[in-house]
């Protein structure tokens, strides 16, 4: 992948989220310039979602959300499972990444793409899984994403989380480099994260990883947590 292929993301990276305004016209400023090379380049950032789709525990005619599913590509990991959906709601509140969503999932039926907010928007129907790709450490409040998904689980649900964080064996120095790099783009580091979903689905599979950054000579953390509703 070349340097220049990769200079509109690397700009709108460099430049950051903007300050004033809303969240989601943060969000609309942020993604619109480089939402036709998003997927490319987060091939090369976002790891472990992959490992993530193909861990979800589905039953046959599944329901799903994705929350913060930005351009969609996530869904695209289920592979041959996509057919067999009931229903799958891919939830972000950016149009620009949406715009991505809708042309790559037009031809099934299946799959809704919706603006809406995660903090707020409920499906009709109890859903099987609830899914956050990077996508929490992007929702200011995102305790009330968390209940939000609790609340479409249907009884032995699960809510599938990957996403950066802070890894225990970080030291504070990386701890302090790692969340100022991503919170200049709006990407706030917490472990508070994992202590929440540990106590909302104490029956739940966590692992922690490192992964390599593009044009970075250093590995970040991430973790997968997949947490079932009782029930
Ligand atoms: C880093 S991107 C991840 C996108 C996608 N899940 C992936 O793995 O490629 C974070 C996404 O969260 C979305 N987002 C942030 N806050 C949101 C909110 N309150 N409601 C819905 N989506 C939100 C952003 O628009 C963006 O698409």
């Amino acid at each position: 992948m070349s340097l220049a292929a990769d200079a509109r993301v690397l700009w709108s990276l460099l430049r950051g989220q903007q300050r004033g305004g809303d969240h989601a016209s943060r969000l609309q400023a942020f993604y619109a310039p480089q939402a036709e090379q998003y997927d490319r380049f987060r091939e090369r950032l976002l790891h472990g979602r992959a490992e993530l789709y193909a861990a979800l525990p589905l039953p046959e005619g599944a329901r799903i959300a994705e929350l913060g599913a930005g351009t969609g590509r996530n869904l695209e990991f289920l592979g041959a499972r996509v057919a067999g959906l009931q229903r799958a709601y891919l939830v972000d509140l950016c149009p620009a990444l949406l715009a991505v969503a809708r042309r790559r999932w037009a031809e099934q039926p299946q799959v809704a793409v919706v603006e809406a907010d995660a903090c707020q928007w409920q499906p009709q129907e109890p859903l099987d899984a609830v899914v956050f790709s990077y996508s929490l450490t992007m929702i200011p409040d995102w305790r009330q994403a968390m209940a939000n998904a609790f609340a479409m689980l249907r009884p032995g649900g699960v809510v599938a989380v990957v996403d950066f964080t802070l890894a225990p064996d970080q030291g504070a120095a990386a701890r302090w480099f790692w969340r100022h790099w991503f919170g200049h783009d709006g990407v706030r580091l917490d472990p508070a994260h994992g202590t929440a979903l540990r106590a909302l689905l104490p029956a739940h599979q966590l692992s922690y990883h490192r992964a390599p950054v593009p044009y970075l000579p250093l590995h970040t953390a991430y973790y997968r947590f997949i947490g079932r509703k009782p029930g």
